[in-house]
């Protein structure tokens, strides 16, 4: 029996009454990808309060790579419901977070002795990881790249790249923030081809401290290691030992944004991982608390130990219920191999992304790292002009035929794929199906004839 069953026109008369309702009791600031209110979720699958279910490839922007409602975190946080909900771990600490904190320093990369800081979310973690990294190093700057996203607090959004709609109308930001182009090989900002380019993006870091801001000012390079909403861009192998080659000959700390690529779903526990590279500081969130709020600053023991007592903290940061939760995600992924399902799962989907690559002018680049797959969308192959209203008639598209999915890119033009890792074969191609007949509708529309293959 196929997942989505759709039992009236998209969206359903309840989900229109609650977006009146919505326009007028919430900010338009706060965007919807979809205008369908969800009235409950299990594993991929999500239904609406009109009776729709859908397949979701969104996670709920990659917080779900375990599954909606996983039983082991549910019964985990059961359990953590009759013991008691807030104490504050500045007051009265819990084994918990100690117990995840161990668990997060043996599991990311590096061997070193490290320790582990919980805060509320993705943009807070990041936040703490700079506070850090410049308590240790004593030095106030940070470097960012072009097309990185890294939340929308006012430093995270001074290292977050894409202005429209994040950070217009919204400065001045913090200061002691520079940014230089990321690897993103199909819109090479130097217009160099790899390999011939020989990493230059990397190397030429050496140059931003003659011209940009000298190296004994750089407390930290900051980097995703494949953009999530920049559009998913996965740089050459390696980049990142170039790049952390660098920061080491000027003492500078590399700091790994996972907060989208963690908890497998690159095909490694850790994006770092696929690229051989040790950061000093790792920072993680979303799939962490298996859909409770939770982030995790985990780095070299001496750098997190770098700020004095209570210059670290909040009221309800790393609370019983995420970290149980959390306990119960790294549990899941030592039972079962999410990881390898993850890899399994990208190459299903760039198997038939290429054919529609082939048959449709229209798909610029097919790219991704196991389940963090993404289709570039132009108006011609040759010039890759962004094609931002077909990336949005296609999601469109999806939405009203059964499938939740999302854009990215700093051109708004990627279609990016984040759905649970625990998610069938069955649903991955029932929702697979859906974004191809988005393709062929859209394409037939602008008149893109597929080419036969
Ligand atoms: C790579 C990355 N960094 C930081 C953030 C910010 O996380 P949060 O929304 O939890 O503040 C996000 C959120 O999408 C992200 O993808």
């Amino acid at each position: 029996m196929p997942t989505i069953q759709l039992r009236t026109a998209i969206p359903g008369p309840k989900s229109k009454a609650l977006a009146e309702r919505r326009t007028k009791a919430v900010p338009r600031g706060l965007p919807h990808a979809t205008p369908v209110y969800v009235a409950r979720a299990e594993g991929s699958e999500l239904e609406d309060v009109d009776g729709n279910h859908y397949i979701d490839f969104a996670g709920g922007i990659g917080c779900i790579n375990v599954g909606h409602r996983s039983e082991a975190v549910l019964n985990a946080v059961r359990k953590q419901l009759d013991r008691f909900l807030h104490t504050c771990v500045q007051v009265t600490p819990y084994e918990s977070y100690i117990r995840l904190a161990e668990r997060l320093n043996e599991l990311t990369p590096g061997k070193f002795s490290k320790k582990t800081l919980f805060v509320n979310s993705g943009a807070e973690a990041i936040e703490n990881a700079v506070k850090i990294a410049r308590a240790y190093t004593g030095r106030p700057a940070a470097i960012a790249f072009e097309d990185a996203f890294h939340g929308r607090t006012m430093l995270t959004l001074a290292l977050t790249s894409k202005t429209h709609p994040y950070k217009s109308g919204f400065a001045p930001f913090p200061g002691d923030v520079y940014r230089v182009p990321y690897a993103y090989c199909y819109r090479c900002s130097y217009s160099l081809k790899y390999p011939s380019c020989d990493i230059f993006c990397a190397r030429h870091l050496e140059d931003t401290f003659k011209r940009v801001v000298a190296n004994e000012e750089v407390a930290a390079v900051i980097a995703e290691p494949v953009l999530g909403e920049g559009g998913f861009v996965v740089p050459p192998p390696e980049y990142f030992r170039v790049l952390l080659e660098v920061c080491r000959k000027h003492n500078i700390l590399f700091i790994a944004d996972e907060i989208q690529t963690g908890f497998g779903r690159t095909g490694t526990l850790f994006a770092s991982e696929r690229y051989g590279i040790e950061p000093d500081i790792l920072v993680s969130a979303k799939s962490l608390g298996g859909g409770l709020p939770l982030a995790a600053i985990t780095g070299r023991a001496e750098i997190m130990d770098a700020p004095e007592p209570g210059g670290l903290g909040g009221t309800f940061a790393g609370n019983p219920l995420s970290c149980e939760a959390a306990l119960a995600v790294l549990d899941l992924f030592a039972r079962e191999d999410l990881s390898a399902r993850a890899n399994e799962l990208g190459e299903i989907f760039q198997e038939r992304a290429r054919k529609w690559q082939d048959r449709w002018p229209l798909i610029g680049d097919v790219r991704g790292l196991g389940a963090m797959q993404a289709i570039e969308l132009v108006q011609s192959q040759e010039k890759r002009e962004p094609a931002e209203e077909e990336t949005k008639q296609i999601v469109q598209y999806c939405y009203e035929h059964g499938l939740i999915i999302l854009t990215a890119g700093s051109y708004s033009n990627v279609i990016r794929l984040l759905m649970p890792l625990v998610i069938t074969d069955e649903q991955m191609d029932e929702g697979l199906d859906v974004l191809e007949g988005a393709l062929e509708a859209v394409c037939e529309k602008k008149g893109e004839v597929a080419q036969t293959v």
